[in-house]
């Protein structure tokens, strides 16, 4: 549970009940500190180890390597696919069994899985020329972050909700697999930022600044071929959705946006971005990949941001078809490692988003894999480590120190509103 969500309760107790709250939250803080001491210690330790113990089993060493610093994938499918099959019922959902799809307890177990984020995805329907014809993306969202939340809390023994770096380090210490949660597609908050801040209380953690289809805030990628341009970019109240994004500690999400959105959002950016699930253009020409032009804008340097780009499994992104492979998916790993450095490169699999898969990646159970490869290419312990997770936990600290910076410089929350509203009063920005 977060600090943020039951802030909004504390407004209207009584003095004694805040003061007993904040001591608890003294203590909790005292505790876990310590215990992360402990758990980044206990990493430290690790890789001192591996430096000179690694077994020369590829796999025996990923396994190694994994069992101390678990995957944390940046997209997984799971609660559509609870959608289409059950409604949203999570009477039938049993993940500790067999259950269809990419994902379940006893294969993330095997995957050596100690997050992931849970994408409370809606498809983008179609919201007129304008943005402005109503649609239920907003309700389905909303759907959609209840069965992932259900869902973890059903299986509470294994997954801990998780909003910060310090909650998924805190679960990975006690042996839990965090769960986040992301929103992929800003058609998902009715173009709206005060429903962006509304779904950060919830717990959301990124936003896709598209899907593939344009909105308010910015141009897509599209699927196949990209859509001609209607910003060319951000538009001006993207800029500020960016902006408040930062100011929340919202990671601002690259994945699908078209190549235009993505260099304009590390522009105006103050804080690290990611890629949720995509791969590189240069391994494989689809717009839904990265370019080597954008990729050499990650890392540290005048005109450059921090970032991490976390690979996509999907057959499509990856190879040719009939291509794709653990090979060819560690091809693109290999890639962005050399044009943006290893420290940028993450893992972003959409399972159970996609319908085919790569050969020898077919589910979670085998992330393990995929590291023997690039152990095998030369990608060392510390650089696996980062692939694993520690790129993403690193960029994310960013974030939550720039919302930090800025909340205590009294940036005040945006009072933007999308011009082309005719319900509500608005002021030019
Ligand atoms: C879209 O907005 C423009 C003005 O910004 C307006 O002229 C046009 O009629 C709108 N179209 C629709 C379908 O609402
Ligand atoms: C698929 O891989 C094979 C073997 O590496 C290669 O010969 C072939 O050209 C590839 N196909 C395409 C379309 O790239
Ligand atoms: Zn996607």
């Amino acid at each position: 549970m977060s600090s943020g969500e039951q802030a909004p309760l504390l407004n209207g107790a009584s003095e004694h009940a805040q003061q007993q709250e904040a001591t608890h939250k003294r203590a909790k803080r005292v505790a876990s500190g310590l215990l992360l001491l402990l758990f980044i210690g206990g990493l430290v330790v690790a890789l001192w180890v591996f430096e000179d113990g690694l077994p020369s089993n590829p796999g025996k060493a990923a396994r190694k390597i994994l069992d101390r610093a678990p995957v944390i994938d940046g997209h997984i499918d799971l609660p559509i696919l609870v959608r289409s099959l059950n409604g949203n019922n999570i009477d039938k959902v049993d993940l500790n069994g067999d259950f269809p799809g990419h994902v379940d307890i006893p294969r993330l177990r095997k995957g050596r899985v100690g997050g992931f984020f849970w994408s409370v995805y809606t498809s983008c329907e179609d919201s007129g020329v304008n943005f402005t014809s109503p649609t239920n993306s907003v309700r389905d969202t909303l759907e959609q972050i209840d069965v992932a939340r259900l869902l973890i809390e059903k299986h509470s023994k294994t997954f801990s909700f998780a909003t910060s770096v310090q909650d998924i380090k805190l679960a990975i210490f006690s042996k839990k697999i965090a769960g986040m949660l992301g929103i992929e597609g800003a058609h998902q908050i009715g173009n709206s930022i005060p429903a962006l801040r509304q779904f950060y209380a919830l717990g959301v953690r990124y936003m896709t600044l598209t899907h593939s289809c344009h909105n308010a805030f910015a141009d897509s990628a599209g699927i196949f071929e990209p859509p001609a341009p209607v910003h060319g970019g951000l538009s001006a109240l993207g800029v500020e959705l960016v902006r408040e994004m930062n100011r929340l500690g919202m990671l601002v999400d690259l994945s699908h946006v078209a190549d235009s959105t993505a260099r304009h959002a590390l522009k105006v950016s103050r804080a690290p971005v990611i890629w949720s699930h995509s791969s590189a253009r240069a391994v494989h020409d689809v717009p839904r990949n990265v370019p080597d032009d954008i990729l050499k804008l990650l890392g540290k340097g005048k005109g450059k941001k921090d970032g991490v780009v976390m690979v996509n499994f999907a057959p499509f992104f990856v190879a040719a078809p009939g291509n794709a492979t653990v090979e060819a998916v560690a091809d693109h790993v290999d890639h962005i490692g050399n044009v943006a450095g290893r420290k940028h490169v993450g893992i972003g699999s959409d399972f159970d988003g996609i319908n085919d898969v790569p050969v020898g990646l077919e589910d979670v159970s085998k992330y393990p894999d995929l590291f023997a490869e690039l152990y095998k290419r030369g990608w060392t312990a510390r650089d696996l480590v980062g692939l694993a997770g520690g790129n993403l936990l690193r960029v994310w600290e960013g974030v939550e120190a720039v919302a930090r910076e800025l909340q205590e410089r009294g940036e005040r929350p945006s009072m933007a509103r999308y011009d082309k509203r005719e319900d509500l009063p608005h002021e030019e920005l």
